[in-house]
């Protein structure tokens, strides 16, 4: 499996932190946001990776993160994204060529988490495999509908619903098979403009593939000034 750290986007709901740099390069406690996720990866065996980015500051990537080897990957690409604001599927799409049809572990570069997934890469063989975590504020995320008959089993995924279905947030990390291209060339753009992830969830959720799992450790994305915040205040703790 390969895995690919979505790290694009304008950052705005973090001006002006993100006039100076790309979201993902901000400090959370003592490193760069995007070495989490990708030590999140490396942890799991992960070690072959892709880095897609966009907006202003695509060449700080580069200087941070150089060929890959101080993070303990064997091999580390970049694309780049034309629309910062096109989506997290759109962003996903440029990463066809390097899956060369391979299974993918995606990850949301702000995206941080101690939970180990090394037994579900080990698992994953088709379909798609979404991680949930209980939250307080869950209508800032993906959230999942469960059938009422069947409560294991995910309907459906509503995007930041006003009225959540359950306290489980879809979180940034997702298992795809090659499937996962040819759903994303099928998709529409949401009312907020963008290729949704979401909808690409719903697409396998339709087909009877999409699975899901408790993602078991401490989990934040690091994308308004709070979480930013309980981000580095947990690793602060963790690391003293
Ligand atoms: C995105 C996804 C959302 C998911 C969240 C996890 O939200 O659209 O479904 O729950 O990441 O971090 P956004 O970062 O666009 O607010």
């Amino acid at each position: 499996m390969k895995g690919v750290v979505l790290a694009g986007g304008l950052g705005t709901r973090l001006y002006p932190l993100t006039f100076v740099s790309n979201k993902h390069l901000l400090p959370v406690y003592n490193k760069p946001m995007i070495f989490y996720p990708i030590e999140t990866l490396v942890k799991a065996g992960i070690t072959e990776v892709l880095i897609v980015t966009s907006g202003p500051h695509v060449g700080h990537f580069l200087g941070v993160l150089k060929n890959g080897k101080e993070l303990g990957l064997k091999h580390v690409e970049y694309a780049y994204q034309e629309k910062p604001d096109g989506g997290i599927a759109d962003a996903l799409s440029l990463a066809e060529s390097f899956a060369d049809n391979d299974n993918l572990a995606v990850i949301l570069g702000d995206n941080t988490t101690d939970a180990d997934i090394s037994e579900s890469v080990k698992n994953f063989k088709e379909g798609a495999l979404i991680f949930l975590k209980e939250v307080d504020d869950v209508n800032r995320f993906g959230v999942p509908v469960f059938d009422k008959d069947d409560p294991q089993k995910i309907i459906a995924i509503e995007e930041k619903p006003d009225k959540p279905k359950s306290n489980m947030a879809v979180t940034g990390l997702y298992f795809y098979d090659n499937k996962v291209f040819d759903i994303i060339k099928n998709l529409k753009p949401s009312g907020r403009g963008e290729l949704e992830i979401s909808d690409v969830n719903n697409a396998y959720v339709k087909e009877g593939k999409l699975k899901w799992s408790k993602l078991d450790g401490y989990w934040n994305d690091a994308g308004t000034f709070r979480s930013l915040y309980n981000a580095g205040r947990y690793w602060a703790e963790k690391n003293e």
